[in-house]
């Protein structure tokens, strides 16, 4: 597994990054143990989650798969400080107006009960879900700059921001002498490329900020497994991918994703995982797994290389995304 650097900084991560947000809801917590060691064995040494998650699955809980984690961490099956953990903040953690947001009350409150969580006494790197127009940005700043401070966090990011908020944010951290993002998390994939590529990607190339995509494989849409005009898998996330994805230049992209995964010999959703992999501004790719054999499917993505024309096939495909 290729490990590099986060951006512009020393911190070192797979370039495959193992999403959490199934743990507590389609993956129970023994499965989801099996898959952490798994992918621990495999070369990941960078896990994300959120206090978010799984809050709106069925018998789950704001909070579940970060405890998940945490039970796993408690039990001794890797040493803390051989695992990257990512966990992020801002979503509804409860019914008070002051349980979510990225105000310094909140903010605050939501690391000391994530860390509790986590069973951990520090996260590596902390991250903002999505904005919060209701705050001022330098009290989230602040807030996070004192959670650094005081060693509880040790790098910051965000995730969902769109380019203006991002470089606002890097100005009034530089300006303010505060820790700044290291990394953004944006969803990117062959399939849906517009939103990063065209003003994200240059700024953080530009500036140096690490950038983990979510769901690579948009969803499981990108393994091949949804055929047009047939029964589709029976998956929670089948309704979004539907509604996002079943269009006639969506499946045409598809034909040539499997195109090319035959002659790389390689699974669809591996040649879509080195896709996200072979962008110059890309540190490592966050994907989902509900079984440990699409854990190892996936993962081997990360070991293909795709040729400079078999890289211009896929962008011609996807182009108008
Ligand atoms: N920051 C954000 O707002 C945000 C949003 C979304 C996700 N995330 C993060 O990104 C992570 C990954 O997101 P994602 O789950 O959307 O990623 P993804 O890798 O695009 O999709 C994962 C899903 O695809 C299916 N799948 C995975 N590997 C497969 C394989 N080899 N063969 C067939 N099907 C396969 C599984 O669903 P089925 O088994 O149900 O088909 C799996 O849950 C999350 O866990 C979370 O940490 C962040």
């Amino acid at each position: 597994m290729k490990i590099q650097n986060l951006g512009r900084s020393g911190l070192k991560v797979s370039a495959i990054c193992l999403g959490t947000m199934q743990f507590g809801w389609t993956a129970d917590a023994e499965t989801s143990h099996h898959i952490m060691s798994r992918a621990l064995e495999l070369g990941c040494n960078f896990f994300d989650t959120a206090d978010v998650y799984s809050s709106w699955a069925p018998e789950s809980y704001p909070g579940k798969s970060e405890e998940i984690i945490g039970d796993w961490l408690h039990s001794g099956a890797v040493r803390r400080d051989e695992l990257i953990l990512a966990t992020k903040v801002r979503g509804k953690m409860g019914p008070r107006p002051t349980d979510q947001g990225l105000s310094r009350h909140h903010i605050l409150a939501a690391v000391e009960a994530s860390l509790r969580r986590l069973q951990t006494d520090y996260i590596d790197l902390y991250q903002l879900h999505a904005p919060d127009t209701e705050t001022p940005l330098h009290e989230t700043l602040s807030a996070l700059d004192n959670l650094v401070q005081r060693g509880l966090v040790r790098y910051i990011g965000c995730s969902n921001y769109p380019a203006w908020l991002l470089a606002k944010s890097l100005w009034l951290s530089d300006v303010r002498r505060m820790a700044s993002f290291t990394s953004i998390q944006p969803h990117y994939n062959l399939v849906h490329r517009a939103e990063f590529e065209r003003e994200l990607q240059p700024l953080c190339l530009d500036q140096g900020v690490g950038v983990i995509p979510y769901s690579p494989l948009a969803a499981g849409f990108l393994t091949g497994k949804y055929k047009q005009g047939e029964e589709q898998p029976a998956s929670p996330r089948k309704a979004g991918i539907e509604q996002r994805h079943f269009s006639d230049k969506k499946f045409a992209a598809l034909a040539v994703l499997g195109e090319v995964a035959a002659k790389q010999q390689a699974t669809m959703a591996q040649t879509a995982i080195a896709w996200v992999l072979a962008n110059p501004a890309v540190s490592s790719a966050i994907i989902g797994a509900n079984t440990i054999a699409q854990l190892e499917d996936t993962m081997r993505g990360a070991e293909v290389e795709l040729t400079a024309e078999q890289k211009a096939t896929l962008d011609a495909a996807t182009v108008w995304e």
